[in-house]
């Protein structure tokens, strides 16, 4: 399939070479720099910061330091959600000071507490307010800018290919289009033939996304949409190789580092958590930290019993639950970190 083969090959955004294009979505509580580096090191054409609200970043708030901080990636590309045009621009000034190679606007945010505060897709429904942030952030900052949208507030206002249309005019890179509205939030099947439109609108590199977890499904929304490039997100649960491993397939070569064996997988799964930990500290980090277990469990050991399940999804003692892993994935099998806690 020539659209398969397509997304192996390398991509230009704005002068920022892209090394091929297949993206990691960015995932709020998700996608958090020990996430990205995996998604990278096993391929991932791009990886992008879990959304980072502007005004927070602009008052200097805790937290918002880790979203956006260098972890060391060829492309930084930092995502700024808000509302007011002073608070981008500044966002977008202390995200490229900490050596953003790109910057993206989230107009794509569809929960409750970002549209009530007219953030993420609520900026689709006023385009002019929606122009006066791109037109900020683009003026704040050397780096090329790109927004992330959905297909429309809702099936009677499908207006992405305008604000793409716009957004260009006004200087943004590449766009990225969910193809779902924000009142479908994430019900249904994503209209990938829908993204077209984006297409046909812009010159500028489209991104489609939605719903896509697979070779195949890769293939086909880029055939469907006519896009230049994929972007997966919830495929990755429990499996932070998906896109690297959908841009090994279409180069024909074999995605470096996913855990073939049961040894590997359980080493794989202890140090992503040993990386949570170290990263948000014992607290923080084995609250953040569940939410992955729990899909590494649902995904690679759907059969233990709920009570197994539990006790490694809520015990406090990392060695304990670094040993238990290592049960479950490898019968057996010692941690490879952590060894000396077990
Ligand atoms: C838990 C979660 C958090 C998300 N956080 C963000 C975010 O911070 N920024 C953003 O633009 N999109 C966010 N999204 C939307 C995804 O980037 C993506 O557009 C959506 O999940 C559809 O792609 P998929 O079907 O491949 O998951 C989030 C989605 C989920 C499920």
């Amino acid at each position: 399939m020539a659209e398969l083969t397509t997304l192996a090959s390398p991509l230009d955004v704005g002068g920022v070479k892209i090394r091929n294009r297949v993206f990691l979505a960015p995932m709020s509580g998700i996608t958090d720099e020990p996430f990205r580096q995996r998604a990278h090191a096993h391929g991932a054409g791009l990886v992008v910061s879990e959304m980072v609200a502007s005004g927070e970043l602009a008052k200097g708030r805790a937290g918002c330091d880790l979203r956006i901080r260098h972890s060391g990636l060829p492309v930084h590309m930092v995502q700024l959600a808000g509302r007011e045009a002073v608070h981008m621009a500044e966002g977008a000034r202390i995200a490229a000071g900490e050596g953003a190679d790109i910057i993206d606007i989230n107009m794509g945010c569809p929960a409750k507490k970002v549209t009530g505060g007219y953030a993420g897709s609520a900026l689709m429904r006023d385009l002019d307010h929606a122009l006066s942030l791109i037109e900020a952030v683009v003026g704040a900052v050397s780096v090329p800018v790109t927004v992330k949208m959905r297909l429309g507030w809702d099936e009677s206002a499908l207006n992405a290919p305008m604000l793409a249309r716009r957004a260009e005019q006004a200087g943004v890179s590449m766009v990225t289009v969910h193809g779902r509205t924000r009142c479908q939030f994430y019900q249904g099947k994503a209209d990938w033939r829908a993204i077209a439109r984006v297409k046909q609108a812009v010159s500028i590199p489209v991104v489609a996304n939605g719903d896509v977890g697979s070779p195949e499904e890769a293939a086909t929304i880029l055939e469907q949409s006519g896009a230049d490039a994929v972007m997966v997100g919830r495929a990755h649960y429990g499996a932070p190789w998906i896109a690297g491993s959908i841009a090994s397939i279409a180069g024909g070569v074999s995605a470096p580092g996913i855990p073939h064996t049961p040894q590997a997988l359980a080493d794989y799964v202890v140090s992503h958590y040993e990386d949570m930990l170290s990263l948000y500290g014992m607290e923080s980090g084995l609250r953040q930290a569940r939410k992955h277990l729990g899909w590494y469990l649902d995904r690679h050991a759907p059969d233990i019993s709920a009570e197994r399940r539990k006790r490694i999804l809520t015990s406090f003692e990392p060695g304990e639950v670094a040993a238990e892993l290592c049960r479950v994935f490898a019968d057996g099998a010692q941690p490879t970190s952590l060894r000396s806690a077990a």
